[in-house]
């Protein structure tokens, strides 16, 4: 314990920027534990890029966007997976790791978008758009995974879409990322009418007072943002995307159109970038925290499983994207 207890004391050299002394003390006591359980327990933490900097700095093994932890879920190496995210991101990284221990702090991590549809859902548009390919946003269950054609995640929709060689796709539950990705191919799409109920209530106005404000801010938006909105963005990508934007294009001063954490998350590593915050918080990915991953792995819960059958049918899905 002594170790791992040092080694939460050096993290905090990383993370000084955007946590405050005063609470540090607190996470410490937890990031110490953490360490020292996922030892034992041979356990990794994927942490998705809106954890807070605690999580995703200090205990994450894997970070990244929706895209990038499927994948390296793809290649863990550890008998129990600790999922700090949502629960379709959970309930992915079981569907390609059957053999594992999938474990979520809180099965009430929920997605406005995994909510906004259902199997049956897709059964009747498949009725009314015969022969047309589904392609599904992986910020859905397993269920509606399994009636797919094809998965995608905001940072490969377009190419997903264009793999398929076809005329029309179905593509669901984002009505938003839908038009975002309609603009850019001549593939004709047909929508749902999910939102995500954090990226929904972001306004073109907001981008124009920014600018305002903010003279020589660049604008990053999401593709779950309404289509006015990334229109009058300087660039739109996956949480991925802006964060190697960011990287790599050097900007001064910076606001993402997205949530919360990912603004604290990326300025760990760009001390020099200044982040204008209008962010908003997603209460499913908020309800992850360190004491909840500490509890997870102290009393092994709460663990996700998928049907067998349906999770095949389901893995097929999210194989066929990965392989794109
Ligand atoms: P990405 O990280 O794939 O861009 O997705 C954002 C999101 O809202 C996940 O819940
Ligand atoms: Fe779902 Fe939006 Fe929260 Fe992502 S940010 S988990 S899409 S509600």
């Amino acid at each position: 314990m002594r170790d791992a207890s040092d080694q939460a004391d050096a993290l905090y050299e990383r993370v000084r920027h955007v946590i405050p002394s005063v609470e540090w003390p607190v996470l410490a006591g937890d990031i110490a534990a953490i360490l020292e359980l996922k030892r034992r327990q041979n356990a990794v933490i994927l942490a998705h890029n809106y954890q807070t900097p605690e999580i995703f700095h200090c205990v994450a093994d894997i970070v990244g966007d929706s895209l990038a932890l499927a994948r390296r879920a793809m290649a863990v190496n550890a008998d129990t997976i600790l999922l700090a995210g949502v629960h379709f991101m959970a309930e992915t990284a079981k569907l390609l790791n059957p053999d594992k221990t999938v474990l979520i702090p809180d099965l009430k991590a929920g997605c406005s978008l995994a909510e906004a549809i259902s199997p049956e859902d897709v059964r009747g548009l498949r009725a009314r758009h015969p022969g047309v390919p589904v392609v599904t946003y992986v910020n859905t269950s397993a269920a509606v995974k399994a009636e797919s054609d094809i998965c995608c995640t905001s940072g490969n929709a377009r190419a997903v879409v264009e793999s398929l060689g076809v005329p029309r796709v179905i593509m669901i539950p984002d009505e938003y990322l839908a038009q975002n990705v309609a603009k850019d191919t001549d593939v004709e799409i047909v929508s749902w009418r999910g939102h995500c109920e954090v990226h929904e209530r972001f306004a073109a106005r907001d981008i124009r007072e920014l600018r305002e404000a903010y003279p020589g801010v660049t604008v990053l938006a999401h593709p779950e943002c309404p289509p006015d909105v990334v229109a009058e963005a300087d660039f739109a990508g996956s949480t991925a995307a802006m964060s190697d934007y960011v990287a790599h294009r050097g900007p001064r001063r910076v606001a993402l159109m997205t949530e919360c954490s990912m603004s604290d998350n990326v300025a760990v590593a760009h001390p020099e970038v200044e982040f204008v915050r209008p962010c908003n918080l997603c209460p499913h990915m908020k309800r992850i925290t360190l004491a909840g991953l500490r509890d997870a792995l102290e009393h092994n819960r709460h663990e996700v499983t998928v049907e067998p059958r349906m999770a095949e049918r389901a893995r097929r899905a999210v194989e066929r994207m990965l392989a794109v």
